[in-house]
């Protein structure tokens, strides 16, 4: 009786301290500064609120409203306009890096800039990285420019990849980046057809002049070069390093992480789920691996941030041997 009173205590205080922390803190991204009002809010109270925080907070110009949770398989959030400037394109600065994206067109955290950071500090400049799931680019953007290593860069929201390129352009990294329009699923199946020598076999006269060429639609072609015209077109059949920042969701995309992961790959890989629940999610990662195959070594859990009352997102970092 006494444990299950401790246990319910407990609970309590920690859904009290995320709802105080909901509504005291904000997220600001370049001017705009993004709140989470408590239920039940008055249009005057977050008026008088958010005037309150342009006052308070020199450089934020707008005030919006998270209205709802990031939604669907784009991940994008709802906001609406509160005080100030309507505005929802913001320039925002992390990491040494810009962003430029509108915050209802694709899924941005700041809250994410020190996993970015973290991540970026163990890449190595000659590792081959994916990122998967990369939205307006911040991973991809901090890693290539932190690490100077070469990044290909994937994501399905077709507004976000146009972010993306011009935010790798703001940031100067161009020719360090090459970006993989599309469904990470069909993606990863493109790049292991072509390696099996169906379509080279077609085309075994040229050799090795050939890479896989990314469209501007969302679909991926075969296209042969010759070797000078490879460069960053030219797409690795395995990776050294993947990111997979998720989206919140059922499927793991493990399979397709395994099957683009060479032998000694790092994968950095996020999930979420309650505190008492992450061995489960390390089981999980283990059975996939077993599933495709291949002996993994996990080196690092840890908790990257609580996304709601009792609710983390963790990260697995593992090896392939
Ligand atoms: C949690 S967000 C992460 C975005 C970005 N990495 C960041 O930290 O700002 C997940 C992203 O995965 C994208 N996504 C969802 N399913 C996908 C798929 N099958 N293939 C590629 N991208 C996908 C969503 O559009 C979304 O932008």
């Amino acid at each position: 009786m006494l444990r299950l009173k401790v246990y319910f205590t407990q609970r309590f205080k920690s859904y009290l301290s995320f709802c105080i922390m909901a509504m005291r803190s904000f997220d600001i991204l370049g001017s705009v500064a993004i709140v989470k009002f408590p239920r039940g809010s008055s249009a005057s109270l977050k008026k008088k609120r958010a005037e309150k925080i342009m006052k308070e907070n020199n450089g934020i110009k707008a005030v919006l409203e998270k209205s709802g949770k990031f939604k669907g398989r784009l991940r994008k959030m709802e906001t609406k306009f509160v005080a100030g400037e309507k505005t929802k394109e913001v320039l925002y600065k992390e990491n040494g890096c810009v962003f430029r994206f509108n915050i209802d067109d694709a899924y941005f955290s700041p809250r994410l800039s020190n996993e970015r950071k973290e991540i970026a500090d163990a890449v190595g400049k000659n590792d081959k990285v994916l990122v998967m799931f990369a939205g307006v680019a911040p991973y991809s953007i901090v890693i290539a420019k932190k690490s100077r290593a070469m990044v290909w860069s994937n994501e399905i929201n077709k507004r976000a990849n146009k972010y993306a390129r011009l935010n790798a352009e703001l940031n100067g990294l161009k020719s360090r980046i090459v970006f993989l329009d599309g469904d990470i699923k069909k993606i990863a199946k493109k790049i292991m057809r072509y390696s099996h020598g169906v379509n080279l076999k077609k085309f075994a006269k040229l050799g090795k002049n050939y890479s896989l060429k990314f469209s501007s639609s969302n679909y991926v072609d075969l296209n042969f070069r010759t070797t000078s015209e490879r460069g960053n077109l030219n797409i690795p059949r395995y990776f050294d390093v993947i990111v997979m920042p998720r989206p919140q969701l059922k499927d793991s995309f493990l399979k397709e992480a395994f099957s683009l992961s060479k032998r000694g790959a790092r994968i950095f890989y996020y999930d979420f789920c309650k505190a008492d629940e992450i061995d489960e999610i390390k089981e999980k990662v283990k059975l996939e691996a077993k599933k495709a195959r291949k002996k993994i070594k996990i080196t690092k859990v840890k908790k990257a941030g609580e996304v709601a009352p009792y609710r983390f997102r963790i990260r697995i970092d593992f090896k392939v041997l």
